[in-house]
C-alpha cells in the first residue's frame, strides 16, 4: 500500500549494502586472486574468504532494517518510556592481514547498517583488497565520504591512528589484531572515551577426550589448525589429548599433517601457502626449535621450505609438548600443532583456562554430561564442540579476558555500533 519511493534511511542503507554484496559476488574471482596474491593463501581458500566476507555484508544489509527499539511499561500514568537505537557516530576500523576481505567487511557492514560512517586502515601487508572492496562500494552507490580508506606503513600507522584517537568526532574504534595493540588503543582512547570493539590474540586449546570420535577430532583439527596456514586468531595452539587415545590420535594426525601440500598460492594444488612475512616465519621456527630443545618429539615437518618460497614452512606436528615450551603460552600463528598428553577432565580444563587469553576453545567428547560440564567451564567467547569450523555471519564472534570484547556478526554485532537512547515523555494526563 504505502508509497516507499522516498525510502526511510534504513531502507536506503539496506539497498545500498545489498548492491555492494551483489558486486562483491560478481567480482569474486578477481577479489580472490587479489587476496591470494597479497596475502598468500591458496586460491581456493581465497575464494572461500570472498564468500565468507560477503556473507557478513548480506547479513548486515538485512539487519539494517531491524534496529528495533523498545516500549517500557510506564510505572505511573501520564508518561511514556521508550528506547531507540542510534548510530554511534564515526567508526575507525583497523584491520589485520590474515583475512584481508572478511575482517574489514565484517566491520564496515555493521557500521553502515547501524547508520555510521567509517574511516578504515587495512594492514600494511594487505591494502589492495580493502581498496578494491571500497571501489565496489562506490560502484554500488554508497556516497563519497561514507567509507574512507587510509593506507599506511607500519611506521606511519601511529600517526594515522593517533589522529583518530585524538579526534572527538571518532566515536568508536573497532580493531582486530594483537593484544598489545588492543591494550594501547584502550588506553589511548580514554581521553575521548570512545566505544571499543577489540578482537585480539588467542591461545586456543583443542581437547580430545578418550570418548571422542577420533576421526572427527582429526578432521576438526585439520580444519581449525591448518586453515590459512594456521594464521587465524581461533587456530588451536595447544592440542590436549587424553592418555588412552594419545598414540592413536598422534599417529592418525601425523599422517594427515605430513600429506599437506605446501606450494605457492597460485598453484591449484596448494593447501598451505607462504607465511605472511619473514617475521612470522622466524617466530614459527623459534617455537619449533624451542619445543624440540625442551624435549618435544617431531612427528611431522619441522623445517622451513625455502626451495618452495622464502616464507614457506612445513606443516609441523610436535609430540609430548609441555607447559615449559613457548607453544604452550604464545600464539604461534603458523602451521604448527603441539600435542600435550593429559590424564583427567578437571586437569585439562584447568590447563585450558590457564592463559590470559579467551577467544576460542574446541573439544571432542561423546558423553553428554561431560560435554555440558566442559562447555560451561571453558573461559572463552567461542566453544567448538565436536566441530572445528566455528565462524559464521549469524553467530557472535569475539573473546573474553585478554582476547578482547565486543562481538562481530549476528544480531549482537550490530549493538556494538549503536547507542541505546532512552526517551521519557511526560505530561500525557492520567
Ligand atoms: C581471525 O583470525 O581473527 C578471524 C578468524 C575467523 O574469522 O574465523
Amino acid at each position: 500500500g504505502e508509497d516507499r519511493a522516498a525510502g526511510g534511511v534504513a531502507d536506503v542503507v539496506a539497498g545500498l549494502v545489498k548492491r555492494w554484496h551483489a558486486l562483491i559476488l560478481a567480482n569474486a574471482d578477481d577479489l580472490a586472486r587479489l587476496i591470494s596474491r597479497e596475502q598468500g593463501k591458496p586460491l581456493a581458500e581465497a575464494r572461500g574468504e570472498v564468500g565468507y566476507g560477503a556473507s557478513y555484508v548480506e547479513w548486515f544489509a538485512e539487519e539494517a532494517v531491524r534496529t528495533y527499539g523498545d516500549m517500557i511499561p510506564e510505572p505511573v500514568r501520564g508518561k511514556k518510556m521508550m528506547v531507540v537505537k542510534e548510530p554511534v557516530g564515526v567508526v575507525a576500523a583497523i584491520t589485520p592481514w590474515n583475512f584481508p576481505l572478511a575482517m574489514i567487511a565484517r566491520k564496515i557492514a555493521p557500521a553502515l547498517a547501524a547508520g555510521c560512517t567509517v574511516v578504515a586502515k587495512p594492514a600494511e601487508d594487505t591494502p589492495l583488497t580493502a581498496l578494491a572492496l571500497v571501489r565496489l562500494a562506490e560502484e554500488a552507490g554508497i556516497p563519497p565520504g561514507v567509507l574512507n580508506i587510509v593506507t599506511a606503513s607500519r611506521v606511519r600507522t601511529p600517526e594515522v591512528v593517533g589522529a583518530w584517537l585524538a579526534d572527538a568526532r571518532v566515536r568508536k574504534i573497532t580493531f582486530t589484531g594483537s593484544t598489545a595493540v588492543g591494550k594501547s588503543l584502550a588506553r589511548d582512547s580514554a581521553a575521548t572515551l570512545k566505544k571499543l570493539s577489540l578482537e585480539l590474540g588467542g591461545n586456543a586449546p583443542f581437547i580430545v577426550f578418550d570418548d571422542a570420535d577420533l576421526d572427527a577430532a582429526v578432521d576438526g583439527l585439520m580444519v581449525s589448525k591448518f586453515r590459512n596456514g594456521g594464521q587465524t586468531c581461533v587456530s588451536p595452539n595447544r592440542v590436549y589429548v587424553q592418555e588412552a587415545v594419545y598414540d592413536d590420535f598422534a599417529r592418525r594426525l601425523a599422517a594427515r599433517v605430513a600429506a599437506l601440500k605446501v606450494a605457492p598460492a597460485t598453484d591449484p594444488q596448494a593447501q598451505i601457502g607462504p607465511m605472511i612475512n619473514a617475521r612470522a616465519l622466524a617466530k614459527i621456527a623459534l617455537h619449533v626449535e624451542d619445543a624440540l630443545a625442551k624435549g618435544a618429539t617431531l612427528l611431522a615437518g619441522g623445517k622451513a621450505l625455502p626451495e618452495i618460497g622464502p616464507t614457506c614452512y612445513a606443516p609441523t606436528l610436535l609430540g609430548r609438548a609441555t607447559g615449559a615450551m613457548l607453544i604452550a603460552h604464545e600464539e604461534t600463528f603458523g602451521p604448527v600443532a603441539g600435542l600435550f598428553a593429559f590424564k583427567d577432565e578437571a586437569d585439562v580444563v584447568a590447563l585450558a583456562n590457564d592463559t590470559p587469553f579467551g577467544l576460542a576453545a574446541y573439544f571432542y567428547a561423546r558423553d553428554i554430561a561431560r560435554v555440558w560440564r566442559v562447555a560451561d567451564q571453558l573461559e572463552t567467547g567461542i566453544v567448538g564442540i565436536n566441530e572445528g569450523a566455528l565462524a559464521a555471519e549469524m553467530a557472535p564472534f569475539g573473546g573474553v579476558k585478554e582476547s578482547g570484547y565486543g562481538r562481530e556478526g549476528s544480531r549482537y554485532g550490530l549493538d556494538d555500533y549503536m547507542h541505546t537512547k532512552y526517551l521519557c515523555m511526560g505530561g500525557l494526563g492520567t
